[in-house]
């Protein structure tokens, strides 16, 4: 039988619930399949900082490295705000990205037909929308030097530097083409090149990648322009390739298509490793530990892994069809709610699902 070592990162704040959820639905969806999975599960980002006093323990990254996929739930936590950033659970997270040379994260965004009426835009707007970000993650202005603060003159002064390597940008936009490839053949990148300097290399470098695809048709947009024209007319999109800043910003936004960010999965993917694979949301410490937890992106996540991760295609498309076919019978967290449907805690939530993807 083939047999699969992953990682998990349970992380902080509601972390713990919703990776229970994805580890009961994974073993049934692999027993299923008859493939095995083997967990290795390492404290992350406030669980570490709490046990072993960093928010990215060296046998954490080490167990990750070890393994075929890496499956991470969310991190961070009011209480750490205070520590000094590099001890911070956030820095976990990006030493995590980099560590393992991550630097291409999809987001995927699909409105599921169950969910039409839960987004705060009309169901005309958001009805068929199906994109994709594809956002640089070890790069831009979350990596650049010199950043840092310093006092002169009775001033504070603190600073970052967005930058952009030619061989950062042909890497991340190559990602993307392949993407546009497989989806509609439509590849919108995102910069701010009327005003820096990063993006009109970033563009300049786009331009010269999408000539070896020419079946791909390429346009570019302003960010700002770009995150009106997600609430405005979002079915326009196919895949967004954009920096690592502006793909934070643009793919919360474009959550919100769905209805809720408790929705919506990612993959993070370097050119060789293991990729990680996430909710794009947070740790919601507001909710943590009160069994209100919305585990679908963490499912969709684990369904994501299972494809990319470990090419198991098969078992893949079947958690994604649990997790529609739950909502398609009215259940629903909090923050999806809605009338008619039937209210249920993050527990509950993964029995359906299980009963779902069984029945
Ligand atoms: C995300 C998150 C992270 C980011 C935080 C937690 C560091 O917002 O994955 O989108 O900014 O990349
Ligand atoms: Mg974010």
């Amino acid at each position: 039988m083939t047999s699969h070592r992953i990682t998990l990162l349970a992380g902080d704040g509601i972390g713990p619930e919703i990776m229970a959820v994805a580890r009961q639905l994974l073993d049934a969806v692999s027993r299923r399949h008859g493939f095995g999975l083997v967990y290795d599960e390492q404290p992350m980002g406030g669980a570490a900082i709490d046990s072993c006093g960093e928010p990215l323990p060296s046998s954490t990254l080490q167990s990750c490295r070890d393994s075929e996929a890496v499956l991470l739930a969310a991190i961070g936590s009011p209480q750490y705000d205070s520590l000094p950033r590099a001890q911070r659970p956030e820095s976990g997270l990006l030493a995590l990205r980099s560590g393992l040379e991550l630097f291409a994260n999809l987001r995927p965004v699909k409105i599921m037909p169950a969910l039409a009426n839960a987004s705060s835009l009309k169901p005309e707007v958001i009805e068929g929308v199906d994109l994709l970000v594809v956002r640089e993650l070890t790069g831009g202005v979350y990596f650049g030097n010199p950043k840092g603060r310093v006092e002169a003159n009775g001033q504070v002064r603190a600073f970052n530097t967005m930058a952009y390597s030619d061989y950062e940008i042909d890497r991340i936009a190559q990602v993307a083409f392949e993407q546009a490839l497989q989806r509609r053949g439509r590849l919108c990148s995102v910069d701010k090149a009327n005003v820096l300097d990063v993006s009109q290399l970033w563009r300049e470098r786009v331009e010269a990648i999408g000539a070896a695809y020419p079946t791909v048709e390429l346009s570019h947009m302003y960010v700002d322009n770009a995150a009106m024209q997600l609430v405005r007319a979002p079915r326009q999109f196919d895949v967004i390739l954009t920096s690592n800043l502006f793909g934070d910003i643009l793919s919360d936004e474009a959550a919100m298509l769905t209805g809720s960010i408790g929705m919506l999965p990612s993959a993070s993917l370097g050119s060789k490793g293991p990729g990680l694979f996430e909710p794009i949301h947070g740790s919601a410490p507001d909710i943590a530990g009160q069994d209100r937890a919305n585990p679908m992106a963490m499912v969709l996540s684990a369904a994501m892994l299972l494809r990319v991760g470990l090419g198991q295609e098969a078992a893949a498309a079947e958690l994604e069809a649990a997790v529609e076919r739950t909502l398609a019978a009215g259940y629903r967290t909090g923050d999806l709610m809605a009338e008619g449907c039937t209210r249920l805690g993050c527990g509950a939530m993964g029995d359906q699902l299980l009963a779902a993807l069984e029945g």
